[in-house]
């Protein structure tokens, strides 16, 4: 049943696509429904009543328990309101692990607690056999002095010389602002906000699945660290478009044999655990205090041209004989 479903997008009304898929057949589950907000969608109404909306969402978060394996995660994204309802749904039937809060900033003109995050809840089906991965992400940094904005305090020598561990307040993954990226859809994620969830939470080949699948994002994330995926999208226009990007999206998000998530040409997400395969691309400060004001340098990232700086940098015989540029043939990221 389920092979018919795998890698593609399958246009109709995810309720009833639900049927079709066993207990317990996928990895991960993450949902990104309309918000009931009166967007413009092309086949959906998105203005229900409250209690006809909060009725349909009961129905699709049983369906995504019910197919998710018992190593398996749930996350649901939406505005703070809906999931304070989806709490009470999934409590019974899956375990509350995280509610990630999401900052995806507004101009801050409209009016006084103008909301600026999304929720994203992440349960899981079984409590111990859920398969999860410590992820971190860069340090955020003055862009002109290179400090830290952080204040570690005594806590300095600990500091992990790419970044810290995520926690559960995101602010560095922005919406998609620009045209040139944006589908016409009008609510669409940014990929490195899935790739950081599919990086959490599966293993290369496991099955990741979304019944709101819009223009694809999640699929495509999905192909872009080797992972299957299986979609669902009401409308037939967004299901012709997100088969178009996918057909030209690579398995190939990966240095060596590690999958990552990048943005231009520098990591937004990497697994705790590949950092000791990954450190040798990068320039690391000498000491750990040098941390707080000295950035690891991606030696096949933009920022190269602080290779010049020998003195903010340890010394790596291997690596300055093969200082590389995107497209050079030994260049060892196969993302761009
Ligand atoms: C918030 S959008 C998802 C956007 C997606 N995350 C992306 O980044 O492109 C919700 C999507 O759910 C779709 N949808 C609404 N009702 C549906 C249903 N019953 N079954 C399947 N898809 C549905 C809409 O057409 C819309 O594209």
């Amino acid at each position: 049943m389920l092979e018919q479903y795998l890698n593609r997008i399958t246009q109709g009304d995810c309720l009833m696509l639900f049927q079709d898929i066993p207990d317990n057949s996928i990895d991960i589950a993450f949902a990104d429904p309309p918000f009931n907000l009166k967007k413009k969608y092309n086949s959906t109404k998105d203005g229900l009543t409250v209690q006809e909306y909060l009725d349909w969402c009961e129905r699709w978060l049983n369906e995504m328990v019910r197919i998710t394996k018992p190593t398996g995660s749930i996350f649901v994204h939406n505005i703070p309101k809906w999931l304070t309802y989806y709490t009470s749904f999934l409590n019974s039937s899956a375990h509350f692990k995280h509610w990630i809060s999401w900052d995806a900033p507004t101009s801050p003109m409209g009016k006084t607690l103008q909301p600026s995050h999304y929720g994203i809840l992440f349960y899981i089906k079984e409590l111990k056999q859920n398969k999860f991965y410590e992820i971190r992400y860069p340090h955020k940094r003055c862009r002109k002095c290179h400090y830290l904005y952080k204040d570690y305090g005594g806590k300095k020598p600990l500091l992990h010389p790419f970044g810290p561990l995520v926690s559960d307040v995101w602010t560095d993954i922005h919406r998609v602002k620009h045209n040139k990226y944006r589908d016409e859809h009008p609510c669409q994620l940014p990929i490195h906000l899935i790739e950081r969830i599919i990086l959490m939470s599966t293993d290369e080949g496991d099955i990741v699945f979304d019944p709101f699948s819009g223009t694809g994002t999640t699929a495509i994330a999905a192909k872009r660290l080797g992972r299957n995926f299986i979609g669902f999208e009401l409308d037939e226009e967004y299901v012709c478009i997100s088969e178009n990007k996918l057909a030209q999206e690579k398995s190939d998000s990966k240095i060596d044999d590690v999958w990552i998530s990048f943005y231009l040409d520098e990591i937004v997400t990497l697994r705790d655990t590949d950092w000791i395969k990954l450190s040798k691309y990068y320039i690391i400060p000498e000491s750990a205090e040098e941390i707080d004001h000295v950035p690891v340098i991606f030696r096949n990232g933009k920022s190269d041209n602080l290779l010049k700086n020998k003195d903010r940098r340890r010394d790596y015989p291997m690596f300055d004989r093969n200082i590389v540029k995107y497209g050079e043939p030994s260049d060892p990221c196969t993302y761009h």
